[in-house]
């Protein structure tokens, strides 16, 4: 009896055992992926920082530039460029871009957000973010002019049925 008490006591003890381990392996993989999820929106914040202090000046928090100002609205447009390897590269040496004070990680960062945020629609679904290493390799090739740049992406994607919003910088040159 006392031997058969002995063994159902360690049987119980065993069985708690067990339970309490799933019970911690639980709780440890639900922090885990819960310490993910608030990374990721740590991350998320912090490129949104960096787009809001760099680069919303001049195309506004909502990405609605001011055309009046020569500067392009992002919104439903500035997505269509990465169907073009030239219109990728374009986003990068684009002189807000490149010669932002973004490292080329942030600034790989930044256009990644900026293309989800206000034009997730016009991207390719095969789409690749950018990386560090494709803005470090296209943002020293600076533009003498990015005018007849713009002007000529904006021809070739309007053939292919994209249609960019409006761009009224260096407009006195239009084609
Ligand atoms: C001082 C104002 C200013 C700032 C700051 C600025 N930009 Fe711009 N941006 C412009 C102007 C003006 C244009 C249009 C002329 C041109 O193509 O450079 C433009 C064009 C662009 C375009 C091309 C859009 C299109 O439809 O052709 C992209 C992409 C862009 N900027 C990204 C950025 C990013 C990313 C930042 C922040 C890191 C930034 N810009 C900061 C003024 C600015």
């Amino acid at each position: 009896m006392r031997s058969g008490a002995r063994r159902q006591a360690g049987a119980r003890r065993g069985l708690a055992l067990a339970l309490l381990l799933c019970a911690v392996q639980g709780a440890a993989a639900q922090e885990g992926a819960a310490g993910g999820a608030a990374d990721a929106d740590r991350l998320r914040q912090a490129v949104r920082a960096d787009y809001v202090l760099q680069c919303a000046g001049c195309h506004r928090v909502d990405g609605r530039g001011s055309s009046p100002h020569g500067i392009p609205d992002f919104r439903q447009s500035v997505g269509a460029f990465t169907h073009l390897p030239t219109g990728r590269e374009y986003l990068i040496r684009v002189p807000g871009a490149a010669h932002s004070q973004l490292s080329n990680a942030e600034l790989a960062a930044v256009l990644n957000w900026v293309l989800g945020e206000f034009s997730a629609a016009q991207l390719p679904a095969n789409f690749q973010p950018y990386t560090e290493a494709e803005v470090a390799a296209a943002r020293p090739n600076r533009y003498d002019d990015v005018v007849p740049v713009r002007h000529k992406l904006a021809e070739t994607l309007s053939s292919m049925g994209f249609t960019l919003s409006d761009y009224s910088y260096g407009s006195d040159r239009k084609p």
